[in-house]
């Protein structure tokens, strides 16, 4: 479980602080999105769930550790992997198998038991038949996949993805995503999606929103989009589909907000 209280983050010489007063605690096996328009303070809040970087005050407990007591960037891969938006950034092998086992050597793990690690987070993300290519070559959708599977080989209780699908085509995207939430559910691992893409929270439980560093909604996808007047004061806007049932809805139509799928949307127009 991850738990913030009073948590502030202020980066040397900003004006104010990038993250003010978070008061969360999330839940194990959950899936979490969080969501915000630039600058609202995602990333920040990531790197202090991860321990990248200490509060200014407040306190962050990741499975009952402090965060303020440890020095900042402390071993906690081994309870919250971190994947982020550029994952050429994160390459550090030549060989995808390498690049897997890479933050297991410093576990003290023997060499069959790593092996067999590496395989089955490769087997995971689906990308098994490239664990000899070289990750440099890798398509971009691929070296996503391959950032998930390095940060869950060292099996942490928390996968933190900060924007980690931005580079990807829609499809791409939102089969990963789908990926990552049936992970999720197998593996009871907590996953904190990161994003400004509204149609990557419909596989969240719970969606929290962040403006100017503060915490502005914390509920359902469905609550958020039936709060859409809210959505332009946090720079928000509805994705196509949610704009669509609400221009139903003021139109007299009877569709339902918990309604996130075409194919939902479809059948409660045509029951
Ligand atoms: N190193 C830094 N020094 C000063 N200010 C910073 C620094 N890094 C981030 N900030 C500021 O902190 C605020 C929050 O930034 P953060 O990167 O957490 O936002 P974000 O929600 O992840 O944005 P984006 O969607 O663009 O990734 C912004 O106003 C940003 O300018
Ligand atoms: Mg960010």
């Amino acid at each position: 479980m991850i738990s913030t209280r009073h948590l502030e983050f202020k980066y040397r010489g900003a004006p104010r602080p990038a993250v003010h007063d978070i008061n969360i605690d999330i839940e194990d096996g959950s899936i979490v999105a969080v969501l915000g328009a630039n600058g609202s303070g995602k990333s920040t809040l990531a790197r202090l769930f991860g321990g990248m970087l200490r509060p200014s005050a407040g306190t962050v407990v990741v499975d009952g550790v402090d965060t303020t007591a440890r020095p900042a960037g402390w071993a906690m891969h081994q309870h919250v992997g971190m994947v982020f938006q550029n994952p050429q950034n994160q390459i550090v092998s030549t060989v995808v198998e390498n690049e897997v086992a890479f933050g297991l050597e410093n576990l003290m793990m023997d060499s069959a038991t790593m092996q067999q690690r590496v395989t089955e987070c490769l087997e995971l993300v689906g990308m098994l038949h490239l664990r000899l290519a070289n990750p440099h070559e890798l398509s971009a959708g691929e070296q996503q996949r391959l950032g998930i599977a390095s940060a869950l080989a060292a099996n942490p209780r928390h996968l933190i993805l900060d924007e980690a699908t931005a580079l990807l085509d829609d499809q791409t995207r939102l089969e990963l995503m789908s990926r990552v939430q049936a992970l999720a559910r197998r593996l009871s691992l907590n996953v904190i999606v990161i994003t400004h893409r509204m149609d990557e929270v419909n596989i969240a439980d719970r969606v929290i929103v962040l403006s100017q560093g503060e915490v502005v909604f914390d509920d359902t996808p469905t609550a958020l989009f039936t709060q859409a007047e809210q959505l332009p004061h946090w720079n928000l806007t509805l994705p196509p589909l949610q704009e669509l049932t609400a221009a139903l809805r003021s139109g007299g139509l009877q569709v339902p907000p918990s309604a996130l799928t075409p194919e939902e949307v479809a059948r409660a127009l045509w029951p």
